[in-house]
């Protein structure tokens, strides 16, 4: 069976990059990617340099496949209709009311995607998800399907992404691994084998696993759950360098060295963010109790207990030392998305730490390369242009530090990385607090310049 036609219900984070990458690798596929967000169609349909997701490589991209064989349309039903192959890359929030309320994922686009599918096909279907979810939701979107619309034949594969923001198009070309979950059916394989085959035209087949849908769905989970766990786990011995001295760079590359930790997510930070850590592990916490696993549910919760206990730890650190020295509290934040090299601040640490510091009596000046100003805003719940008086956000790393008291760095951006942070006291108020939110910078050159320099495990 050849189908060359696919529609990707779905363009943000992982759609938009996912469906350029297959575009760009499989010249002889015509892709069409929807949203039911108009204007993030229009968007992407705009100049290069507006996209609506900033990440590295990716203009570059949509410049070479756009309009030849990459099409973004906000024409759902027809794109829908005419496609073989559906990936469905919609957002798959925590629950934020009913049964499962702030912990299981909420499947309302997918079954949304799923109804809209069953009902306008009109002819057979591979459905492919790609949006997170817990496991069930294949067998879950099959029945659907088959309960609407019973003349036409549906495959559900479950092809989780494994792209890190940021660094998405080099994931994408190079992943390391794709993983593939179908029915054990004749008609079952032959879909996982269709799907398969996209990804072979740039992906060595060895890295190209097949598995059974659920196997498929729960490794995405757990995937995300150990990634998060090892950040959890070097956050919290940070905690423990700071009450002894030892140091937690050191700490972390000794441990890294062995060959069977490795060194990779053992990056000690002010806490994990993105769109998806926090609500993945959340999920798993979830299926735990669901399935009467208190033992294991508690033990991925803690990950998420340790989170927000150093963003927590963090903030108050801040606080206190501004206090204890009666110092007129006003600080610059760099740093406003989860990570460098996106605009995506999602669950982003800079969001709570701000909020605390805001509500501490702080004035705070915030500055980052790619989020927007609105974005900003709408992140702490501040909306119709009522932004308070002790807030303000600026377009430089300069103006962002002009009268301040302090400096914190919560992004591992270059820029920052790269700064002259002597030569900026002479901007500042006073170089009162120089605080470091990811480790990232050699602050023993700056304890001349300013009176408390610090960072996590100090
Ligand atoms: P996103 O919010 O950036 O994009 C999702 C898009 O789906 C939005 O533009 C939204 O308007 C659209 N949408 C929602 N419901 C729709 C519907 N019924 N019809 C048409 N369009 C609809 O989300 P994302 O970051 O791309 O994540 C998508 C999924 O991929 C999630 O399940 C996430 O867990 C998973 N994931 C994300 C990443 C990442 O780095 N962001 C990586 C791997 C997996
Ligand atoms: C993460 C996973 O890395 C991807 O494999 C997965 O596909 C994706 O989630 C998803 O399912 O959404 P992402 O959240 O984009 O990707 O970025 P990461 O590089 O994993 O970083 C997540 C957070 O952890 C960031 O705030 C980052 O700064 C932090 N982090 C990462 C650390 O604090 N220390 C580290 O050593 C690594």
């Amino acid at each position: 069976m050849k189908i060359k036609n696919i529609c990707c219900i779905g363009a943000g984070y992982v759609g938009g990059p996912t469906m350029a990458v297959i575009a760009y690798n499989c010249p002889e596929y015509k892709i069409t990617i929807v949203d039911s967000n108009k204007s993030r169609i229009d968007q992407w349909n705009g100049p290069v340099e507006n996209l609506p997701i900033y990440e590295p490589g990716l203009k570059e991209i949509i410049s070479a496949v756009r309009n030849k064989n990459l099409f973004f349309t906000n024409d759902i039903e027809e794109s829908i209709d005419k496609a073989g192959i559906i990936f469905i890359a919609v957002n798959t929030p925590t629950k934020t009311k009913g049964e499962g309320k702030g912990m299981a994922a909420d499947l309302t686009n997918i079954h949304k995607c799923t109804e809209m599918i069953a009902r306008i096909s009109t002819s057979d279907k591979i459905i492919v998800e790609k949006s997170t979810a817990p496991v069930g939701t294949g067998e879950k979107i099959k029945s659907v399907l088959k309960s609407i619309n019973n003349k036409n034949k549906f495959q559900v594969i479950s092809n989780p992404e494994f792209l890190a923001e940021g660094t998405a198009i080099n994931d994408l070309m190079n992943p390391d691994r794709v993983l593939i979950g179908g029915d054990s059916s004749k008609d079952g394989e032959e879909a996982a084998n269709i799907v398969a085959n996209i990804y072979k035209e740039w992906i060595p087949e060895d890295k190209i696993i097949l598995t059974n849908l659920w196997s498929s769905e729960l490794s995405k989970l757990a995937s995300n759950a150990f990634l998060a766990q090892r950040i959890s786990s070097i956050n919290s011995l940070s905690a423990l360098c700071e009450k002894t001295g030892a140091k937690i760079n050191q700490v972390s590359k000794s441990v890294g060295m062995d060959s069977r930790i490795g060194s990779k997510f053992l990056q000690s930070s002010v806490g994990f963010g993105g769109s998806c850590f926090k609500k993945d592990v959340l999920n798993l916490v979830y299926l735990s109790r669901y399935y009467n696993l208190p033992e294991v549910a508690e033990y991925w919760e803690n990950v998420l207990k340790i989170n927000e206990f150093q963003k927590e730890r963090f903030a108050k650190k801040i606080n206190q030392i501004f206090e204890k020295e009666k110092i007129q509290k006003s600080i610059s934040i760099l740093g406003w998305s989860f990570k460098k090299n996106t605009n995506d601040s999602r669950e982003s640490a800079s969001i709570n730490i701000t909020k605390y510091l805001l509500s501490n009596s702080f004035s705070v000046n915030i500055y980052d390369p790619k989020v927007s100003d609105t974005r900003i805003l709408t992140d702490l719940g501040i909306t119709d242009n009522k932004k308070p008086e002790n807030l303000k956000i600026s377009s430089s790393i300069r103006d962002s530090l002009s009268g301040s008291y302090g400096i914190c760095v919560l992004t591992e951006w270059d820029e920052f990385k790269n700064y002259d942070f002597i030569r900026a006291t002479s901007i500042l108020s006073k170089p009162f607090l120089f605080i470091d939110g990811r480790d990232f910078i050699n602050v023993d050159s700056l304890i001349k310049s300013y009176k408390h320099v610090m960072s996590l495990d100090t």
